[in-house]
C-alpha cells in the first residue's frame, strides 16, 4: 500500500445519508460519548456474522491460528479467512520455482475445521516478483508456461473451498495516472498478462468468484476512474472478471460520503463487490481532530458507512465484507506505528465502539 491518502477537511454532510447509516452513526457517537481514550464496550456483544446475509471476513496469519484466545474470536465473528501474506507469492514461490502449501494449507484446514469459507489473495500482485520468476530465460513461452503453471497449482489446489480469488491486485499506479508497470506487465504485456491470469484461473476452477482489488479508490478520484476504466477494458477483452475488490484501508479523517459513492460507483458494473480490506486509521489521520475521542468517533461511523453502503446493495453483488484484522494489535498498520488501533477489537479482544457501529449498520 502506497503513502496514505492527503488528509482532507470534511465537507458539510451531504444530503442522502441513509437512514441506516444515521442510525449507525449514531451508535457510534453514543458508544464513544463519555469513554476516554475508546474504552471497550462493556458486555457481550452478538457473533457479527450472525448480523449479516453475506460473509464477514477477516485476514489471518498462520502463526496465529494456535492462540485460542484469538482462535476464538476468528471462530465466533467471521465466516471468511483471507491470508494476509502467506498466499502471495513471496512466501509461496521459492527460488528453484518450487511451491510451498504448508501455512496456506494450515490457513485452509482451520477454515474448513470451522466451516468458514477461504479467499485466495492474491495471485498477480506488482509488489510480488519471486527470483523464479525472474531469473527464468528471456523466452516468453517458458515464462507464460510457469505463469500459468503457477495460477494453476493454487487455484486447483483450493477449488471448492476458495469462494474466489483476488486475480489481480492494486494494477492502478498510486497517482491515478495510469497502470503500474511491473515484471508481470514487462514479460507478458500490459493487459494480455491480467487477461491471461482470469483465464487460467477460470479454467483452474470453473465456481470462484475471480476479482480484480486495489486501495485509495475513495479517497483518490483519479484511481477510481482508472480502475474503472481498466475494469471496461478487461471486461471487453474477454477477462472472466466476475468480482471487484475495494480494498478500504482509509484513514479516520475521510470525508462522510466517500466510502458510499465508491462502493456504488464500482457495484454499476453489476458484478460482485468486495469490501476486501477494511481497516480505518486512527493516528494517519490529518490534523484537524481535536482528540483521539473524535478519530474514534470518526472511525466508527466510516465502518457504520462502509457497512451501509455494502448492506444495501443487491444481495446478489454482496461477495463479502473483510476486516483487515482481528484485534488492533496484529493490523499491519501498527508496524508503522504502535499507537494505531484501525480494527473492531482491542488488544484484549474486546469489542471497541467501532464494533457497536458495524452492529447497528447490520441490525437497520
Ligand atoms: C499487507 C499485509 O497486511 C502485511 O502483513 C504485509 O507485510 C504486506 O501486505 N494491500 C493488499 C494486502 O492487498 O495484501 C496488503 O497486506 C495491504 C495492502
Amino acid at each position: 500500500m502506497g503513502a496514505p491518502p492527503t488528509p482532507t477537511l470534511p465537507p458539510s454532510r451531504g444530503k442522502g445519508v441513509s437512514r441506516r447509516l444515521a442510525i449507525a452513526s449514531g451508535f457510534a457517537l453514543a458508544a464513544c460519548g463519555p469513554r476516554a481514550n475508546g474504552q471497550p464496550v462493556s458486555g457481550p456483544v452478538p457473533p457479527l456474522k450472525s448480523l449479516a446475509p453475506f460473509p464477514i471476513g477477516t485476514c489471518v496469519q498462520a502463526r496465529f491460528l494456535d492462540d485460542p484466545a484469538y482462535a476464538a474470536l476468528l471462530t465466533e465473528h467471521f465466516s471468511q479467512l483471507t491470508a494476509e501474506w502467506e498466499m502471495k507469492m513471496e512466501y509461496t514461490v521459492q527460488d528453484d520455482g518450487s511451491f510451498r502449501f504448508d501455512r496456506p494449507d494450515a490457513i485452509a484446514g482451520f477454515a474448513r475445521r470451522h466451516g468458514l469459507k477461504l479467499f485466495g489473495h492474491t495471485l498477480i500482485w506488482y509488489a510480488q516478483a519471486p527470483a523464479a520468476f525472474v531469473n527464468l530465460d528471456e523466452s516468453r513461452t517458458s515464462f507464460a508456461r510457469a505463469y500459468d503453471n503457477y495460477i494453476t497449482a493454487f487455484v486447483g489446489r483450493y477449488r471448492g473451498h476458495a469462494s474466489g480469488w483476488d486475480v489481480i491486485n492494486e494494477p492502478i499506479k498510486d497517482d491515478g495516472s495510469g497502470l503500474r508497470e511491473h515484471l508481470w506487465s514487462r514479460r507478458l504485456g500490459e493487459i494480455d498478462h491480467m487477461v491471461r491470469a482470469f483465464h487460467v484461473a477460470r479454467a483452474a476452477d470453473p465456481d470462484a468468484v475471480l476479482l480484480i482489488n486495489d486501495y485509495n479508490l475513495e479517497s483518490n478520484p483519479a484511481k477510481l476512474d482508472q480502475y474503472q476504466r481498466l475494469i471496461d477494458r478487461l471486461l471487453n477483452a474477454g477477462a472472466p472478471i466476475t468480482g471487484i475488490g475495494c480494498q478500504t484501508h482509509c484513514n479516520a479523517d475521510l470525508p462522510a460520503g466517500a466510502l458510499t459513492r465508491t462502493i456504488n460507483a464500482l457495484a454499476r458494473f453489476g458484478l460482485k463487490v468486495h469490501v476486501s480490506e477494511m481497516d480505518v486509521s486512527i493516528v494517519r489521520a490529518g490534523g484537524w481532530f481535536v482528540s483521539r475521542e473524535e478519530k474514534e468517533a470518526a472511525q466508527a461511523r466510516l465502518y457504520a458507512e462502509a457497512m451501509s453502503a455494502f448492506a444495501a446493495l443487491p444481495e446478489q453483488q454482496q461477495f463479502a465484507f473483510t476486516i483487515w484484522g482481528v484485534r488492533d494489535p496484529e493490523s499491519w498498520l501498527v508496524k508503522e506505528d504502535r499507537s494505531d488501533t484501525p480494527l473492531l477489537f482491542d488488544a484484549g479482544g474486546r469489542a471497541k465502539p467501532a464494533f457497536l457501529a458495524v452492529e447497528a449498520a447490520l441490525r437497520d
